[in-house]
């Protein structure tokens, strides 16, 4: 994940990409046990709902040996499988630190585990939401493509000003995304499979919209970062979702300078709806 308002270069420590070593060595046994809990409690819940890219990315890369991963061992077989690696930062990076490391097929990844009194809590991510959550479906040569394709697009958009468009693209299929599959709805969203409490709402929740995925659509969308989200979008497949993504984005950015942002909850008369969600738990959330 990216943000902007970096005023200088990066912090002490850091290289001139932002990467830190990950000091591996330097985690305590009680960080180790957090990522444990948080591993157990998501492999639970995750058979039958994360699709099988995920799943199978999970098993490769045996992220559970003995609590938060090294990136040197995991890097062995990432690259093997995809030429990807993971890099360590010390938090969120600049835009175009993110969109270069994600053109170089190089995922960075924050250092940091959360504290045991704040598992379902983030402000910022950590090392469990970006190995656990992002790592897994990176091992999937069609997603990591895509992946790829994000940061090249990233530098691209960034130049024609339309960011926050493409940022929308990211938070609905990378960080949200949901997949179409012959067994019913699976997540392949980073956001979701490294949350125990979206993981469930995003499938069964009658609240949220669940809507197929379109380009244009998804740039058109706000999204929430302080709770779970109001709209889902699906995709048929990571092979179609890589397609779309290959696609010159010129005509679309063209044509969303005069559009107007479609409300987050809102269901357009061009959408192909999986769910028409209720709203129930956003609105009883605004009502608190
Ligand atoms: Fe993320």
């Amino acid at each position: 994940m990216s943000a902007d308002g970096f005023a200088g270069g990066p912090p002490p420590g850091a290289r001139h990409d932002w990467t830190i070593d990950q000091d591996w060595d330097d985690y305590t046994q009680a960080e180790h046990e957090v990522w444990l809990t948080l591993y157990q409690r998501q492999i639970e819940l995750l058979p039958g709902r994360a699709c099988t890219p995920f799943l199978k990315g999970l098993e490769a890369l045996d992220l559970h040996r003995a609590g938060i991963p090294e990136f040197a061992r995991i890097n062995e077989e990432l690259k093997r499988l995809t030429g990807w690696t993971v890099v360590a930062v010390p938090g969120l990076v600049p835009d175009e630190v993110f969109f270069d490391h994600l053109a170089n097929r190089r995922f960075p990844a924050g250092r940091f585990i959360r504290k045991p009194e704040q598992l379902d809590y983030l402000e910022e991510p950590d090392v469990f939401h970006d190995v656990f959550g992002h790592v897994p479906m990176l091992t999937d040569p069609v997603f990591s493509d895509y992946m790829q394709a994000y940061g090249e697009g990233g530098r691209r958009a960034q130049g024609l000003g339309r960011l926050t468009n493409l940022a929308r693209l990211y938070w609905y299929t990378v960080e949200f995304g949901l997949m179409q599959t012959a067994e019913g709805l699976r997540i392949y969203g980073a956001g979701i499979v490294s949350s125990h409490a979206e993981s469930r709402f995003a499938l069964d929740d009658p609240s949220p919209n669940r809507i197929a995925f379109d380009m244009e659509r998804v740039m058109r969308t706000p999204y929430r970062i302080d709770d779970f989200q109001q709209v889902y979008f699906v995709i048929r497949s990571l092979e179609a979702l890589l397609e779309a993504s290959l696609q010159d984005f010129a005509p679309i950015y063209a044509r969303l300078e005069g559009a107007r942002d479609i409300p987050i909850a809102a269901i357009e008369p061009t959408d192909q709806v999986l769910t028409r969600g209720t709203q129930a738990y956003a609105n009883s959330r605004a009502a608190q």
